[in-house]
C-alpha cells in the first residue's frame, strides 16, 4: 500500500504517518525529517537546505526528487511507503507519478487532513520532540506521562525545531497555500483524493484514516 498525506505544517501528517508505520508495517518517509537529517551531518544537501527551511521556503524540486527516488528503493519500502511531506509541488507530483511507473507501482490514497490555518500555529508553537530517540510530543495535547521524561526512552533532553518560530510558520503555511494545495485537485481528478477531519482529536483522526483504507469511509 502506497499513500500520501497532504497537509499544511503542523496537520498532523508525521503523528498518523508514525501510526500507519506501526499498524500496516509500510515505511514513513518524511521528506522534512530526511532533510533535517542531512542538515545535522553537514551535507552538501543540508548546507543548501537550511537556509531555505529556515525561511520557511520549499527546497528546490531537484534536489528532493533525488533524495525520494533513493529512498524508496530501500528495502524497507518493499511492503509500502507513507509519504509525509512529499509531494510539495506540481513538478514534485509529476516526478513521483513517473518513479512510481517505472517501478509498477500504483498510488493507493492520497489523504488530506483538513485543519484551519488558526489551530496550526498552535500546534506547532506546542511541539517538541525527545533528542534520544525522536518521540513527537506537544505541550497541551500530548504532554509526556511523567514531567521531563520521555515515555518512549525515558530520555530527558527535549528539542524544538528551528523553522517552528511564529515567522517561519506563516511563512510555511503561505508556501503550503502556493505551491501545495494545488495538489488537491491533481488527485481528486485521478480518483485517489479522500479527506479527513485534522480538527479531530488524534485517535479520531487515526479512525478516519482507517476507514478510507479499509474502504468503509
Ligand atoms: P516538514 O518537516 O515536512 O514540515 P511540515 O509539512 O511543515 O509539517 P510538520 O512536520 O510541521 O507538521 P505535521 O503535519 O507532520 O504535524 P505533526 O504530526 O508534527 O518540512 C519542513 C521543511 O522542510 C519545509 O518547510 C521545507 O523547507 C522542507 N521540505 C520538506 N519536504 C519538502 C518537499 N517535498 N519539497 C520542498 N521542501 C521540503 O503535528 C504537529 C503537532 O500537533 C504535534 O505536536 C502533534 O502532537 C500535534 N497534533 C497532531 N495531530 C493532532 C490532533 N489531531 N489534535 C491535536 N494535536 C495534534
Amino acid at each position: 500500500m502506497n499513500l500520501i498525506l497532504l497537509g499544511p505544517p503542523g496537520a498532523g501528517k508525521g503523528t498518523q504517518a508514525k501510526r500507519l508505520e506501526e499498524r500496516f508495517g509500510i515505511a514513513q518517509i518524511s521528506t522534512g525529517d530526511m532533510l533535517r537529517a542531512e542538515v545535522k551531518s553537514g551535507s552538501e544537501i543540508g548546507l543548501k537546505a537550511k537556509a531555505i527551511m529556515e525561511r520557511g521556503e520549499l527546497v528546490p524540486d531537484e534536489v528532493i526528487t533525488a533524495m525520494l527516488a533513493a529512498r524508496v528503493s530501500r528495502p524497507d519500502c518493499a511492503k509500502g511507503f507513507i509519504l509525509d511531506g512529499f509531494p510539495r509541488t506540481a513538478p514534485q507530483a509529476e516526478a513521483l507519478d513517473r518513479m512510481l511507473a517505472e517501478k509498477g507501482l500504483r498510488l493507493d490514497h492520497v489523504i488530506e487532513l483538513k485543519v484551519d490555518d488558526g489551530a496550526l500555529v498552535e500546534r506547532i508553537a506546542g511541539r517538541f520532540t525527545c533528542a534520544q530517540c525522536g518521540a513527537g510530543y506537544h505541550d497541551t495535547f500530548k504532554p509526556t506521562a511523567k514531567p521531563g521524561l520521555c515515555d518512549s526512552c525515558g530520555g530527558t533532553e527535549f528539542t524544538r525545531r528551528a523553522d517552528d518560530k511564529a515567522e517561519t510558520v506563516a511563512a510555511r503555511l503561505e508556501a503550503y497555500h502556493r505551491q501545495t494545495a494545488p495538489l488537491l485537485p491533481y488527485y481528486e481528478a485521478q480518483g485517489k483524493l479522500s479527506g479527513v477531519d485534522g480538527m479531530a482529536s488524534m485517535d479520531e483522526v487515526a479512525r478516519q484514516i482507517g476507514a478510507i483504507l479499509s474502504g468503509k469511509a
